[in-house]
Order: C-alpha cells, then structure tokens, then sequence
C-alpha cells in the first residue's frame, strides 16, 4: 500500500513496532514534526485497517488509529522498502495485546486466561502467499518471546488457520464461543513447559478443591459450569448427620460449578 509522503522517512526499520503513542520507533524532531509524525502514522494505520477489514468481510475494522491510542494493544508494520520509487510501501500489519477470556479446553474444562492474542492480521492482497505474512509473525514471536501455540486468535479466518497449520504444523483448532481459537498445547499444564506452577486452594472449608495457576498463559481451572459438573450437588446426608447439621444445604459449602466460575 503506497501513501503521499514517503513512508521510508516515517518508518526507518522494515518492520516497525507501534503502540498507543502512535510514535514511529526512533523519532526525532520538535512538537510540529511530531504531530505531522503521528497524523500519517495513523494515516497508515487506518488504511491498513480499512484494507484488513475489506479482505476478511468485516463491516468495520478492527484495528483503527483511535483503538490503538486507547489500548495496550502492539502493532507491528512490515514494510518494502524499495517500493514506491524508494519512498516505501506498506505491505503488512499484525496486532496483539492480551485479553481477558475464558475458554474451554476439548473436556469441557474452562479456564481463566489473559493470554497473549492475534487481533488483527493482515497482507496487502498483491503480497499473499509470498512468505510477507510467516516473516511478519516471526518478528512479533521473537519480540513478545512467545510461542504460537501459547496465543488465542481472534476470529481467524480460513487463510489463517492455513497459515498457523502450514508454518506452525497448528491443526484441529478448538473453537470458542466467544470467537477465539486456541489449540491444544495452549492448555498444556506447567510442568510440560517447565514453567512454574501455582496451586491456589479455594475459600471452600474443606479447602480440597485446588484452583490451578500457570505462568505460561495465567491459565486458571476450574470445573465446568456447564452440563453434569454444572449441576448443584445433593447434600451428603451422612455428612449432615456426622456434622449435625439440619437438611437445609449451606451452598457456601458446595458450589455448584456455575459458582465456581463466578468466583
Ligand atoms: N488461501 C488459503 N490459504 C492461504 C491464503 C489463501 N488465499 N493465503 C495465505 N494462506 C496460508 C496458506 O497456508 C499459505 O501457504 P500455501 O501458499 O503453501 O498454501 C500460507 O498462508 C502462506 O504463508 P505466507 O505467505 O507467509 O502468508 P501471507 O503473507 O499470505 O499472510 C495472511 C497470511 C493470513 C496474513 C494473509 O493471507 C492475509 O492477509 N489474508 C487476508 C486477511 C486475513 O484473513 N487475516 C487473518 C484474519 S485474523
């Protein structure tokens, strides 16, 4: 994508990494120079957006100048340097940032995360399948120091869950309610990575249910609210008589799952 001004002087690297200050990495220059600076920074980033949007079918665009300024979200532009008669095009972008979700393992088994997340992803049309988009999430893997596997995608389409497959061997997505994709390993436990592992016991007063907690992602457990983990449980009428207890059910005591996940 070619702009007016040259985008060689904007963006000095070939990929250029922006976020809510909408500041080109390595400016310098007075307040006037700044604001021209930022205008066309978002120039690019709203053009992109727009051309992203068009190419997944979506009737607005995820990723605006005004989005990025009010986020902790990381835009990562790829540029071709030699294009535009030497004053650059644009020709890729890719948007992270974490996201509170829970999601939902193949088991049924929910959890609460705040993984790293694929936003946004985008190649100019002329430049697909040339191998742009692979050296564009490359970059972003080894800046954030992640591992596909480990990152929820936004609402992929089919082109990416190719691409995932074909350059990350990432197959049988597990598809989430709220439009998220995860894969299996994302779920894998702490001690498969070597990463350490919190157990956090739960508020209950037996204590025995443990709450799960993996650095890698911040990955929590817990039961599923949903179908037979979900349902509330009788009372133990052994328990109640042992503990002298009347037949009333104190539901502090045993959470249904729905509470669990309330929690
Ligand atoms: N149809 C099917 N798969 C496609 C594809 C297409 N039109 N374009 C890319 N892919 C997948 C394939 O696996 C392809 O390998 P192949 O050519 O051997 O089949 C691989 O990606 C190519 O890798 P690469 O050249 O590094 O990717 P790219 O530069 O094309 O970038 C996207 C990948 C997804 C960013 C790019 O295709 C794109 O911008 N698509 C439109 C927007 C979009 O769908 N974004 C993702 C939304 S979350």
């Amino acid at each position: 994508m070619e702009f007016k001004f040259s985008v060689n002087e904007l963006f000095k690297n070939p990929i250029v990494e922006i976020n809510h200050n909408l500041i080109p990495p390595g400016f310098s220059g007075d307040r006037r120079a700044l604001w021209d600076s930022v205008n066309k920074v978002s120039e690019v980033i709203n053009a992109m957006g727009e051309a992203s949007a068009k190419a997944q079918g979506l009737s607005k665009p995820i990723t605006t100048a005004d989005r990025l300024r009010n986020s902790e979200h990381r835009l990562y532009i790829l540029l071709d340097q030699q294009a535009n008669n030497g004053k650059g095009a644009v020709t890729g972008m890719l948007k992270t940032g974490a996201k509170g979700l829970y999601v939902f393992d193949r088991d049924g088994q929910h959890y609460q995360v705040s993984p790293p997340c694929v936003l946004d992803f985008y190649v100019h049309d002329s430049r697909q399948r040339t191998g742009l988009g692979k050296q564009l999430f490359e970059h972003m893997l080894q800046k954030e120091g992640i591992e596909p596997v480990k990152m929820a995608i936004d609402r992929p389409s089919e082109k990416l869950l190719g691409f995932l497959n074909k350059h990350y061997g990432l197959h049988s997505p597990v598809k989430q309610m709220n439009n998220y994709v995860v894969y299996d390993g994302f779920f894998s436990k702490a001690s498969d990575s070597n990463q350490h592992q919190e157990v956090e016991r739960d508020q209950s007063p037996a204590g025995t249910r443990a709450l799960k907690k993996d650095s890698a992602n911040g990955l929590q457990t817990s039961s599923s609210p949903y179908g037979r983990y979900g349902a509330p449980r009788p009372p133990c009428s052994m328990g109640q008589i042992i503990h002298n207890q009347t037949s009333t059910i104190n539901k502090q005591q045993e959470p249904s799952g729905a509470q669990i996940a309330s929690q």
